[in-house]
């Protein structure tokens, strides 16, 4: 049997898509950090969507924590191609996947459609629409799920009020037992949203994940701690390392 990333690279490949992924800026002089770590879905050489999706590592992360919790009915604020609204599909075989973006490009309005198409050919349910968060979740989430969500892909605009806003609307229409993904928090400097949101919700468990490229948060329910505590050690980094590469790291700025 295939990985799930396996089968993602080849379901876009065999619809007529290039995969572009989880490259190293070191490596092209000219790509920053924000951009070329992350995942395009590319045609004839031409990008196909402005946003960029989750890298290996991060969809790796999320396979780690959907083995442990099974979600049934997941929820991704952010579609733009479909990357990571199929890479959840394929790795929860028998979930149903609802993914939202507000389409404010002809792109992302045929990212829905492609993700509605590839959908089709995976055994996961996936649904792809166009809807704007916070307002719409609600709407589609009592439209497309029974009995509310319990995993949430938060990666849609980019900031801390709308993060906030995000992680809420969520809550309200969530079961007790969600979990929920940010992605971007450390690179799109919503660390204080995130820290927010782990202060005033004392039934979640949150951690930065200091070990994935854009800087991704989750915060899950306390029961899931024993189960899910490895997988959440395992893609972060120590306190006192962070404290320690921070300090060193505003040192060696100011000898050069
Ligand atoms: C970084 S991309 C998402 C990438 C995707 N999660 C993946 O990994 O393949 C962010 C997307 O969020 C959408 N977006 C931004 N603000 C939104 C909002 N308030 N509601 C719904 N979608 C939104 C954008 O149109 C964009 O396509």
């Amino acid at each position: 049997m295939n990985n799930f990333y396996v089968e993602l690279v080849e379901l876009y490949e065999r619809n007529g898509f290039e995969v572009q992924s989880s490259l190293s800026p070191a490596h092209f002089p000219g790509y920053n950090l924000a951009d070329i770590p992350f995942t395009y879905i590319l045609q004839n050489g031409k990008r196909m969507c402005k946003g960029g999706g989750l890298s290996i590592v991060e969809l790796m992360f999320l396979q780690c924590v959907t083995s442990i919790v099974k979600p049934k009915n997941i929820f991704v604020i952010g579609n733009a191609f479909g990357w990571t609204t199929l890479a959840l599909g394929l790795m929860s075989k028998d979930s149903k996947v609802l993914a939202i973006d507000m389409c404010p490009r002809p792109e992302e309005e045929l990212g829905v459609k492609i993700t509605n198409d590839l959908g089709k050919q995976i055994t996961a349910e996936i649904t792809a629409i166009k809807a704007k968060s916070p307002e719409d979740v609600p709407r589609v989430i009592r439209d497309n799920f029974e009995g509310g969500i319990d995993f949430v892909l938060i990666d849609g605009g980019h900031n801390s009020i709308q993060q906030s806003a995000d992680f809420e609307t969520c809550k309200r229409s969530a079961k007790k037992q969600c979990v929920y993904v940010f992605h971007d928090v450390i690179n799109f400097n919503m660390v204080d949203s995130f820290v927010e949101i782990a202060k005033s919700n004392s039934s979640l468990v949150s951690s930065l994940l200091f070990r994935t490229p854009s800087g991704m948060a989750i915060s899950y329910p306390k029961e899931f701690y024993e189960d899910l505590n490895a997988t959440v050690n395992a893609f972060t980094e120590k306190d006192g390392t962070v404290k320690m590469l921070h300090s060193n790291g505003k040192k060696e700025t100011k000898l050069i």
